[in-house]
């Protein structure tokens, strides 16, 4: 019997799905400060030969928690104590905001999935700073040689007008570039009105530009600029962006974010519309998200970083996406159904000698 599943079945399916994972969140953290912190980073440790080289970085792993988990910056240590190679913390907005009205984030068992639209509720770019820098300097402290990755996402503060965006895009990336490993432009959440618009490569290209030069002038070294894309876009679209990519020079893409469509369920349509809009993820995502992974990379070398997220749930999914072109892999759901120790099981599991990374987009170390 698995325990977690059980656990999760008792104790928090139950629950408000939001509330779940403030809950299962607050855990986490508590342990870090109890003893079993340190044994846990000790157990967790993943092994040496998962290192990936990418972004000019040594990454522990290449699996990691993607952006939405931890928006506040409040446990990044403690997630990273669980044996997540790097975790993308955000979406950061230039100003705090409360993000939309509850309930609005719903689990799908049946079909391992989610539907949220949260609206980037989160502290603000200058709060989360203050934050990530203790962060930083206890993961310093806690990690010496090779540590766990930052990764900081930003978006757009929902009242600001979109023509106004880039403004307050440059809100983050001034206060948090200086304590990123690297910085991630989110265009794809579905939940703030209007943003998938800035997708579009007339507006992305100023948008990247302007971010890029100020999140290099605030560090006063280059950061590392990925931009996050939607499942929804077009082939076409998807190629216009990896174009830009190159053009620009950007370090990487981020495919992908969650998707407003609703295929692929097993639950009742009935259910699911009455969950109401929002951002599906989890194993509905899988196979879109592989598709847009391998298409941007039919246009990519393998000098730009692909993370590749949208419905990873273990060690063969990561695998698969390594050999279909990504340089890294994170996931988000699967880590709700999987418990506490999903990136530790992925990790052993990866390291097996039966089953050897063959990650030919970044250099192992
Ligand atoms: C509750 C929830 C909140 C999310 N919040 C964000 C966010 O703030 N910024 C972002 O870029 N992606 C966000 N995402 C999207 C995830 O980072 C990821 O791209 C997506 O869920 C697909 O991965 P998965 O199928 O492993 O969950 C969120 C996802 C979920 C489920």
């Amino acid at each position: 019997m698995k325990i977690y599943p059980t656990f999760f079945r008792l104790a928090f399916s139950w629950m408000d799905a939001e509330l779940a994972h403030t809950v299962g969140f607050g855990l986490i953290k508590l342990a870090d400060r109890t003893p079993a912190g340190p044994l846990l980073r000790r157990f967790t440790r993943p092994s040496r030969e998962l290192r990936v080289q990418a972004l000019g970085l040594t990454f522990p792993t290449p699996f990691g928690l993607a952006a939405g988990f931890d928006k506040n910056a409040s446990g990044t240590g403690a997630l990273m104590d669980l044996g997540f190679g790097h975790v993308e913390i955000g979406t950061v907005t230039g100003r705090a905001q409360p993000g939309n009205p509850k309930p609005r984030l719903f689990r799908l068992l049946e079909d391992r999935a989610l539907i949220n639209r949260m609206g980037f509720n989160n502290d603000g770019a200058a709060k989360v700073a203050e934050r990530l820098a203790k962060q930083r300097a206890r993961i310093d402290r806690r990690f010496p040689g090779t540590r766990p990755i930052v990764g900081v996402n930003i978006g757009k503060t929902k009242k600001v007008d979109l023509k106004d965006a880039i403004a307050d895009y440059l809100i983050s990336a001034e206060d948090l570039a200086p304590l990123a490993d690297y910085l991630v432009v989110n265009v794809s959440s579905p939940n703030t009105p209007g943003l998938r618009l800035l997708q579009s490569v007339k507006s992305l290209r100023p948008l990247l530009h302007h971010v890029r030069q100020t999140a290099d002038a605030a560090a006063r070294r280059h950061v590392p600029l990925l931009v996050k894309i939607a499942p929804d876009l077009s082939d076409d679209d998807i190629a216009e962006v990896a174009q830009l990519v190159k053009d620009m020079g950007l370090d990487g893409v981020v495919a992908t974010n969650t998707t407003i469509t609703r295929d692929g369920l097993s639950i009742d349509a009935e259910t699911v519309t009455s969950m109401g809009v929002g951002g599906l993820s989890g194993e509905p995502l899988k196979e879109r998200s592989i598709d847009v992974l391998k298409l941007l990379r039919t246009h990519l070398d393998a000098s730009v970083c692909i993370i590749s997220v949208g419905g990873v749930r273990d060690a063969a999914d990561v695998r698969a996406r390594l050999d279909a072109g990504a340089t890294l892999v994170q996931g988000y759901t699967a880590f709700l159904y999987e418990g506490p120790f999903w990136a530790h099981r992925i990790n052993k599991s990866l390291a097996h000698p039966s089953s050897t990374v063959q990650n030919t987009h970044a250099t192992r170390r």
